[in-house]
């Protein structure tokens, strides 16, 4: 061997065995999660959430103890399950879908857990409507709270509170003409000078922003 010219080699040999690491191996998965997870694929949901974002959600719900988190976008509970696991024994969470159908198998699921309140209305109505206190972390997994009422959303957001959004790199259901109102959206968060920001190509595409205090 060439003595010279060993350094080159090294950094050669790094970087054949380098491997990235291994992220499939999901740990602290929700007891309700296969069970949901299974009626989800007998009814034939079509947009559930992936299990990189629950496990991102779980970790990011329990650095917030006595939270307060909102999910806008129930489906029939996949993304719901992880954040609850997450949640302390005093936080709460309410989650607001428009499907009644998805809202009551997600209901029941959830019926013995008094820290949670899953509402079957139009999101737009209920953030235009709401008037409680502001959210540690809001899961905006519908239209409304993403690709419209934003702002309102953001406003419900506590100083140091997250907004977390999915499905932001292509997606094969999304229909003609989705890609525009993706970017505007990312445009929108990146100009709000009032969140920092992270986008993640991870998962289905993570954007999540802080509320600066
Ligand atoms: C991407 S899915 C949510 C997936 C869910 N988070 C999960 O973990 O599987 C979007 C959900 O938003 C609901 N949705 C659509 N339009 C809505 C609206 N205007 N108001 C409230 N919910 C809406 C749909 O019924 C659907 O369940």
């Amino acid at each position: 061997m060439n003595l010279v010219s060993l350094p080159n080699n090294l950094g050669m040999l790094k970087a054949l065995c380098y491997l990235k690491m291994k992220d499939s191996k999901i740990t602290g998965i929700p007891k309700t999660y296969s069970e949901i997870e299974r009626k989800s694929n007998e009814i034939g949901f079509t947009m559930p959430s992936d299990i990189y974002v629950g496990t991102l959600l779980k970790t990011l719900v329990s650095s917030k103890p006595k939270g307060h988190f909102l999910e806008l976008g129930t489906g029939i509970g996949l993304s719901l399950s992880w954040m609850v696991d997450g949640m302390d024994a005093e936080s709460k969470i309410t989650s607001i879908d428009n499907d009644p159908k998805l809202v009551a198998i997600a209901k029941s699921y959830f019926e013995q857990d008094k820290r949670v309140k899953i509402i079957g209305m139009d999101g737009t109505e209920w953030i235009k409507n709401y008037s409680g206190k502001a959210f540690d972390l809001i899961f905006a997994d519908a239209w409304p709270g993403k690709y419209s009422e934003i702002e309102e959303t953001l406003d419900l957001i506590k100083p140091g509170g997250i907004y977390i959004i999915d499905d932001m790199s292509v997606q094969p259901n999304w229909p003609d003409g989705h890609q525009e109102i993706v970017d505007q959206l990312i445009g929108y968060l990146e100009n709000r000078k009032d969140f920092n920001l992270t986008k993640m190509n991870w998962s289905t595409g993570i954007i999540i922003a802080t509320k600066k205090c």
